[in-house]
């Protein structure tokens, strides 16, 4: 993993809040929220004709508001329409210093990624910015952009995040369901787990985060709960939110409970003193019941790192006797 790529690969995205770029009152208030990322959108939550103002009220948002703690993303419009690179240039020339990620939905293939990277460096080089500061995320959102997401999530070292567009997906393979996320009626499986293991397998193979998108049942924070808790259980790192009641159920779903970041706070701790002069430089050991060993040290890295990404307090210490 390159050192760039690790730093990307750290930043929290529990919660990835949707906020409209055109509506500064939204624009406003996002930034109170306990969101770990904003995307400021210029694609579906933008109507065609508001989208030339909404460049400039993006730009506006980014250098004035307060965004402190969370990572600043806007969504631009796929490489098919004739907006995507006025959006690009409008939004990095004005405001690139203060963006950390550039969105790009519908991403079909690795060509699309590699325009939009070398958009960026253009735009870097000419208003000063440093090159390749700048990360990309990819939305898969059609059958064409999951056959090719191991080629798009290798596309640039600006990658960051493959995210999933279940919206568009569904309406892309004509799955029998109006209900985003939702599983379609009569099928006795989950229709979104080849989905979701396709997107976290080429995720993981590049370093990448894998995010799950929105729910559109705003008001049904249990519905939403239990969508985010299937993408989660497999090992994805977050999911959009669309609304302030979502934040606070993404935010507990992708972090670890308690019990389970104590725990590998705990494994870690006794896997280091077991294998320490101290500890007899043992290659396995025993915490309490529990055999741990060099795997276990390497689950455990992932439950502590996000754990502590996400600002967790450990509430137990270990002591030598308990190895
Ligand atoms: C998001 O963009 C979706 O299509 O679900
Ligand atoms: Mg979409």
């Amino acid at each position: 993993m390159s050192s760039e790529n690790q730093q990307r690969a750290l930043r929290p995205r529990r919660s990835c809040l949707a906020v409209p770029g055109s509506n500064p009152r939204f624009l406003e208030k996002a930034q109170g929220l306990a969101a770990d990322q904003v995307f400021l959108d210029l694609e579906d939550a933008c109507a065609p004709l508001a989208k030339p103002e909404a460049r400039h009220t993006i730009v506006k948002f980014l250098n004035e508001g307060d965004w402190s703690g969370k990572t600043r993303v806007v969504r631009v419009n796929d490489w098919t329409t004739e907006w995507t690179y006025r959006d690009v240039v409008t939004v990095v020339e004005g405001a690139g210093a203060a963006l950390d990620c550039v969105m790009l939905p519908k991403v079909q293939d690795a060509a699309q990624i590699q325009a939009l990277d070398m958009l960026l460096t253009q735009i870097e080089k000419t208003v000063g910015l440093e090159v390749g500061r700048i990360g990309i995320e990819a939305q898969i959102e059609n059958a064409k952009g999951l056959v090719n997401v191991d080629e798009i999530a290798a596309a640039s070292p600006r990658m960051e995040t493959i995210v999933f567009g279940p919206a568009d997906f569904m309406a892309s393979i004509n799955m029998k369901s109006l209900v985003v996320g939702e599983q379609p009626p009569g099928y006795p499986a989950d229709a979104y787990h080849y989905i979701l293991m396709r997107i976290l397998m080429a995720a993981r193979t590049h370093d990448l985060q894998a995010i799950d998108g929105p729910y559109l049942q705003i008001r049904d924070v249990e519905g939403y709960r239990k969508v985010a808790q299937r993408a989660a259980a497999l090992g994805f790192d977050g999911k959009w939110v669309l609304h302030p009641g979502q934040v606070e159920a993404s935010n507990e779903v992708f972090a670890p409970s308690q019990e389970d970041y104590d725990h590998a706070e705990m494994i870690l701790d006794a896997y280091a003193y077991c294998t320490s002069e101290a500890g007899g430089k043992k290659g396995s050991a025993m915490l309490g019941d529990e055999m741990i060993d060099e795997a276990s040290r390497k689950m455990a890295l992932v439950v502590s790192g996000k754990g502590r990404a996400a600002g967790m307090r450990r509430t137990t210490s270990f002591t030598p006797e308990e190895a």
